[in-house]
């Protein structure tokens, strides 16, 4: 009986025992019909063909991999594979979790993924963002790029659940399970804990952290007279000051905007309680030019976030004007 088990492990897929012994599929028994089959106008292409065309089954691959009739999926298959399996269930494990944080590379994080689960973008990209500056706060009502609230709000939040602290966070919005299905099932927005060591720490880490004053940029690290001529454009022609209210850089009151009001797609907007993303305070944009503009770094260049909007605003700038607006920029 073992050495039948074990040659049985060397069969790939073998066929269910009630399955009635024939010569090949021609004596296969059909067992039921479900709905009205449809008629094609042309040769209809079997599911392997479709596949293989589309690049999206690799079967030789999977063969070589595990005998015959096994398959491999890749490119958009795999995607659509994965897509399936997080609508059935939205936990990951800890390999998973593993290959996530590979996956982001250096000055990115997913503060969501422990709350929603999802590690990477309808695109297939990575769902992490760029980690946003800590300096430049005071005055500025929401921090981080989706606006979850203040500073202290933020810090309680990764004190309590990113870091795993001691501590107190109260967050109803995080009871919304369509959204945050993870954080709603493990209740992270009721988190208490006796002794509490992070609430008597939030004080004085908000207070230090509201004095952290952006670093000026460096002499000769921008052309002073094209910046003084993107000033003008930036509080006149270009409107960029409408949002980036000087001395700011962000509006005073509530911050945030609906992804369409900048033209960008909802993805990480709706990672987050408010669905917008917030004005960033451009202070001290020169420190992180690395990793690209916008929370996900996807434009990569000052010159690729003023392209973006003299297009979706309609603002007919000219090149020289986008070169000075860029040295503004890098003067702020
Ligand atoms: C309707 C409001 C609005 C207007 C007008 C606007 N911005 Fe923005 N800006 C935003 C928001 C919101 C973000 C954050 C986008 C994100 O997080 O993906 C942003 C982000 C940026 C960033 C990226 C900052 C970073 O740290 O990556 C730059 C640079 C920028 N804006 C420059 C400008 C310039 C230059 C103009 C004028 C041509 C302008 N903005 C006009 C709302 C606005």
């Amino acid at each position: 009986m073992e050495e039948f088990d074990r040659l049985m492990l060397t069969i790939p897929q073998p066929a269910d025992p009630e399955a009635p012994d024939g010569k090949d599929d021609t004596e296969n028994v059909e067992l039921k019909k479900v709905g009205e089959i449809r008629k094609f106008e042309f040769e209809p292409k079997d599911h392997v063909t479709l596949g293989t065309e589309l690049g999206i089954i690799d079967i030789e691959r999977g063969v070589k991999l595990a005998g015959s009739r096994n398959y491999v999926l890749k490119g958009d298959g795999a995607l659509l594979h994965q897509a399936v399996l997080r609508l059935a269930q939205p936990g990951i494990d800890a390999a998973a979790v593993r290959s996530v944080l590979r996956s982001w590379g250096p000055g990115r994080f997913d503060a969501e993924l422990l709350l929603d689960g999802k590690a990477f973008r309808p695109d297939g990209k990575s769902a992490s963002t760029l980690i946003p500056p800590a300096f430049g706060l005071a005055g500025v009502n929401m921090h981080t790029w989706t606006g979850w609230g203040s500073v202290t709000h933020w810090n309680a939040f990764v004190a309590v659940l990113e870091m795993q602290g001691k501590g107190t966070l109260y967050d109803p919005r995080l009871d919304d399970a369509s959204k945050f299905p993870l954080a709603a099932k493990n209740n992270f927005g009721h988190r208490t804990s006796d002794p509490d060591l992070v609430t008597p720490k939030l004080g004085a880490l908000h207070f230090y952290q509201l004095a952290l004053a952006p670093p000026p940029a460096p002499k000769g690290s921008f052309d002073a007279r094209a910046a003084e001529r993107g000033g003008a454009l930036f509080e006149g022609k270009a409107k960029c000051a409408t949002c980036h209210v000087p001395p700011l850089y962000t509006e005073p009151g509530w911050n945030l905007h609906k992804p369409e009001e900048i033209g960008i797609d909802a993805f990480q907007a709706q990672r987050a309680p408010e669905d917008g993303y917030r004005t960033s305070p451009l202070r001290g944009l020169w420190t992180h030019k690395k990793g690209g503009f916008y929370h996900d770094g996807r434009f990569s260049s000052l010159r690729a976030v003023v392209d973006h909007y003299d297009t979706f605003f309609n603002l007919g700038l000219t090149d020289d004007e986008k070169h000075a607006l860029c040295e503004y920029l890098k003067s702020l």
